[in-house]
């Protein structure tokens, strides 16, 4: 087993090796249980300073990304375009250089534009963690949902699971796809045609517009959020109707001939994707998702900031 992730940024899962994903879920572990003592820090990044970049707004991922920082006692500094000099045409780079000339060594990113993060890792001198670019990728996301997913169900090799709902718009529904091949999980995409690009099936994953075959078929369904501000068209009549086809009720769960894990990265639209009673039920592991993601994150930062010593 390696140390050493043999990547210098994390900008998407599709650059990770399998062995990349073992150390940071095996970094992630160490990194719970000190999350689970009565004093939630360690020592390891006192000599790291990190900028939080969101381009976009977040809660989960930024306040999450805070967190796992501050767990590991590095200096963090956290920047939001809505209150920047973005607003006043300094482009990308000018304005990372400005914030790197203030001796930063990390920057955690999330930019509308697929592609940001590794533009950026090709431009600046520091590690690049990508929160999520447009409709691309986020890795993080994709790490801490197989996490939570081997918590309940151990090695993923074999597991069977669905990404229900918005998968054209979504960089969740790519990072988890590419995270769960990588570990032998087969993936199947369900949802409207017009919601699922036409090329996926180039990607390994079936495809199911039935949502009771889907979940017949599935160990684990991913219910993500209709991207209501990333549709420029209408892809379904309504959000009525995508519910009557596509939302999953208590109903429809306990029909199934076994047990599922629910899962729903967030934001929720609760009454949308999944019913409130679903999203509160034993079978939804929804938060086990959001506090794994500071362990996770951890392990990210850490391991990243491992490489920045290795480089100096
Ligand atoms: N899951 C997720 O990325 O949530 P936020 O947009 O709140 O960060």
């Amino acid at each position: 087993m390696t140390n050493q992730l043999s990547v210098d940024h994390l900008v998407g899962i599709k650059e990770l090796q399998k062995e990349d994903i073992e150390l940071i879920f095996q970094t992630a572990e160490q990194f719970k249980n000190v999350l689970n003592r009565p004093i939630k820090k360690v020592p390891s990044l006192r000599d790291v300073t990190i900028a939080n970049l969101f381009f976009e707004n977040s809660t989960r991922t930024r306040l999450s990304f805070e967190l796992a920082e501050k767990r590991l006692s590095a200096d963090v500094v956290n920047f939001s375009a809505a209150s920047s000099s973005v607003k006043k045409g300094e482009t990308l780079i000018d304005t990372v250089n400005n914030i790197l000339a203030m001796k930063v060594d990390m920057v955690v990113m999330r930019h509308p534009n697929p592609g940001a993060a590794k533009f950026l890792s090709e431009h600046v001198d520091a590690k690049v963690i990508n929160a999520g670019d447009g409709a691309h990728e986020h890795p993080t996301q994709a790490l801490l949902d197989s996490y939570s997913m081997r918590e309940r169900l151990g090695d993923l090799a074999g597991k069977k699971v669905v990404i229900v709902g918005d998968i054209t718009h979504s960089r969740v529904a790519l990072s988890n796809i590419y995270c769960l091949q990588k570990q032998g999980a087969e993936v199947m995409v369900c949802g409207p045609t017009t919601l699922i690009p036409k090329y996926i099936h180039e990607l390994g994953v079936l495809v199911e517009h039935d949502l009771q075959t889907a979940l017949e078929w599935c160990d684990v369904a991913n219910m993500l959020r209709i991207q209501l501000e990333r549709q420029d068209v209408k892809y379904f009549p309504s959000l009525r109707e995508y519910t009557m086809m596509y939302g999953l009720d208590m109903k429809m769960l306990n029909s199934l001939s076994k047990k599922i894990i629910i899962m729903h990265p967030g934001p929720i639209n609760r009454g949308v994707e999944i019913s409130s009673e679903v999203a509160d039920c034993d079978q939804a592991i929804i938060l086990d998702q959001v506090e794994n993601g500071v362990a996770v994150r951890m392990a990210v930062v850490y391991l990243l900031a491992q490489k920045l010593r290795i480089n100096a």
